[in-house]
């Protein structure tokens, strides 16, 4: 495994893969690594030869008060296990690198509507920050295809929007949320979480999957269900962001004949701030 730091490096690699008729396949993340991104390089896998994956805090991305400065960096073991997962360049810039005019008049890609709605709501600025990073990173590895988690569903469904509407020639491939054996979906931020926190935090998945039997059961009470699941999380100790029923396609309020479902959910607990989610199809 090779590792960049600079984006001239990256285009390099990429050209001589190109030329020797490889296809690329990228898969950005912000390092510490788990489990969860160790699986987007298996689903990588099957789409092409290649396979770049980026270390990058971004600091778009972070609020005022939120965890940037104190979010885990691990880059020697990330390393280890990227070379162990057959990756074949590790990509770790700088933040000048990225940002090589600063941040705060940075041109920025942003999917209005999208972003404002569920996590938006709640982290101002976030999504922009995501979808500007996401776009600069894929103009700088010019993958064939890219992984994207279904963790993060807003974040997916952004993503798959950007790119359609800015007509980038590359595919965006879902991988599922990986989880723990008492189903709380890994997470960098799992970390933050003290032992009786970690012991409570499987309820937010619990409280999902109790929602989405709720809906194959037949019921299309969407109000109920959601505030159900507020009562829940917040009767266990959860502070929660918001509990949302919404169309799988676009995150819009579901229409009681809508069949392509996701329940999407954030809450706080202790220090930590969790999401996930549970698609239902019915
Ligand atoms: P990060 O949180 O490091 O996640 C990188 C990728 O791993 C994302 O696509 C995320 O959805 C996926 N992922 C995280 N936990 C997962 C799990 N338990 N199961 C499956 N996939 C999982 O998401 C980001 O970084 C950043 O916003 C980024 C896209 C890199 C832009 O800065």
């Amino acid at each position: 495994m090779r590792r960049a730091r600079t984006i001239a490096q990256v285009r390099a690699a990429v050209r001589a893969w190109r030329r020797a008729g490889q296809r690329v396949v990228f898969v950005p993340t912000m390092g510490n690594l788990h489990a969860g991104h160790m699986s987007l390089i298996e689903a990588a896998r099957a789409h092409g030869e290649r396979f770049i994956a980026s270390i990058f805090v971004n600091p778009m991305q972070f609020g005022p008060n939120e965890d940037f400065a104190h979010y885990p960096r691990t880059p020697q073991r990330d390393e280890r296990m990227l070379r162990s997962a057959g990756c074949d360049l590790m990509f770790t810039p700088e933040v000048s690198e990225i940002y090589p005019n600063g941040m705060t008049h940075a041109t920025r890609v942003e999917v209005p509507g999208l972003s404002d709605i569920l996590c938006g709501q709640f982290r101002p600025g976030h999504f922009q920050g995501v979808t500007t990073v996401v776009a600069k990173l894929l103009h700088i590895c010019a993958p064939d295809a890219a992984v994207f988690g279904e963790k993060d569903f807003q974040q997916l469904t952004l993503i798959r929007r950007m790119v359609s509407d800015l007509c980038m020639p590359v595919r965006i491939i879902p991988a599922p949320t990986v989880r723990a054996d008492d189903g709380l979906a890994m997470s960098s931020r799992n970390q933050y979480l003290s032992a009786a926190e970690r012991a409570r935090a499987p309820v937010l998945y619990r409280t999902l999957c109790a929602a989405a039997r709720r809906i194959e059961a037949g019921d299309r009470d969407w109000v109920a269900i959601e505030r159900e699941g507020l009562r829940v999380l917040t009767a266990e100790g959860f502070r929660p962001d918001y509990f949302a029923i919404r169309r799988q396609e676009d995150l819009g309020a579901p229409a009681p004949e809508s069949r392509r479902l996701v329940i999407l959910t954030a809450a706080h607990l202790g220090r930590a701030r969790l999401i996930d989610n549970v698609q239902v199809t019915i």
